[in-house]
């Protein structure tokens, strides 16, 4: 790996513990204004100073966080389709010049791949031009094995095909979903894992559990969205979910965490 892109991963993927807490909120690019990130600067600030990473789109990025942040940012470069297109949800394509990732000083970006789909060869064709681009530039990408709707599509066998291929196409590191038998999955990506957080689960310890058993199976971190900014606790809730990630915190100790933080205490 060359040193900048190396660089670029170390700030995300911190080298004091191997691990990462990446906040996403790029739900925009295909939501539009889904709760709780309906004025994304008011979300995003309060918990900008906890989080290893944000995960956004350029929009957002330009429009809405304080260029003084020494946040790592991870650019969301694909998209094309909106909530409405139904099953042509994973007509993606790449929407954002490199050049424009590198002139936002980007620490990486990303691109959803939609395996299994009619559009997979699209997507995992963009994958590859990226990764050329990366490779050139010293920026390294994130691969989201996105699932659209067919949230049934989440088994071991599934996510382990795409976050193979997604590595197999030269993604420097790949986000999936946590699922059954995660360690199959992490067992046979070669580059490291994050896991998206997906819907806003029922209870926090429902968060704290599939993080840790994530981490224990292999993931190196979260790169969690809902679960985070749409709990009215949200800053207690990333911190916890840190301490989950850096400190190897159970989801008992965590629980106890969130609920301090709750009530203000430090
Ligand atoms: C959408 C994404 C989101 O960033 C991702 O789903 C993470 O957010 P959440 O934890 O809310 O699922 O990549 O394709």
């Amino acid at each position: 790996m060359d040193w900048g892109l190396e660089n670029r991963l170390k700030r995300i993927i911190r080298p004091e513990t191997g691990r990462v807490v990446m906040l996403a909120v790029d739900h925009g690019y295909f939501l539009g204004p889904i709760t709780r990130l309906e004025d994304p600067r008011s979300t995003i600030a309060p918990l900008l100073p906890h989080a290893d990473a944000l995960m956004l789109t350029r929009g957002v990025l330009r429009a809405c966080v304080d260029p003084g942040t020494d946040t790592p940012m991870v650019l969301r470069v694909s998209g094309g389709r909106s909530i409405l297109a139904g099953e042509d949800l994973s007509d993606e394509g790449i929407a954002v010049a490199m050049e424009d990732a590198v002139r936002l000083n980007a620490s990486a970006v990303a691109l959803s791949i939609f395996v299994g789909t009619r559009h997979e060869r699209q997507t995992l064709l963009g994958l590859s031009r990226l990764v050329d681009r990366g490779q050139e530039l010293g920026m390294p990408v994130l691969a989201v094995t996105a699932v659209g709707k067919e949230l049934e599509k989440r088994d071991a066998r599934y996510l382990a095909l795409a976050c193979r291929m997604a590595a197999e196409f030269g993604a420097h590191f790949v986000k999936t979903y946590y699922c059954e038998d995660f360690e199959k999955v992490s067992g046979s990506c070669p580059v490291p894992l994050v896991i998206a957080g997906g819907p806003k689960l029922e209870t926090e310890m429902d968060v704290f559990r599939m993080a840790r058993d994530a981490l224990d199976r292999g993931a190196v971190g979260v790169d969690m969205g809902r679960n985070i900014w749409q709990n009215d606790h949200a800053k207690a809730m990333i911190r916890a979910v840190r301490a989950v990630v850096h400190e190897g915190a159970t989801p008992e100790r965590a629980g106890e965490i969130f609920e301090a933080g709750k009530a203000g205490a430090r």
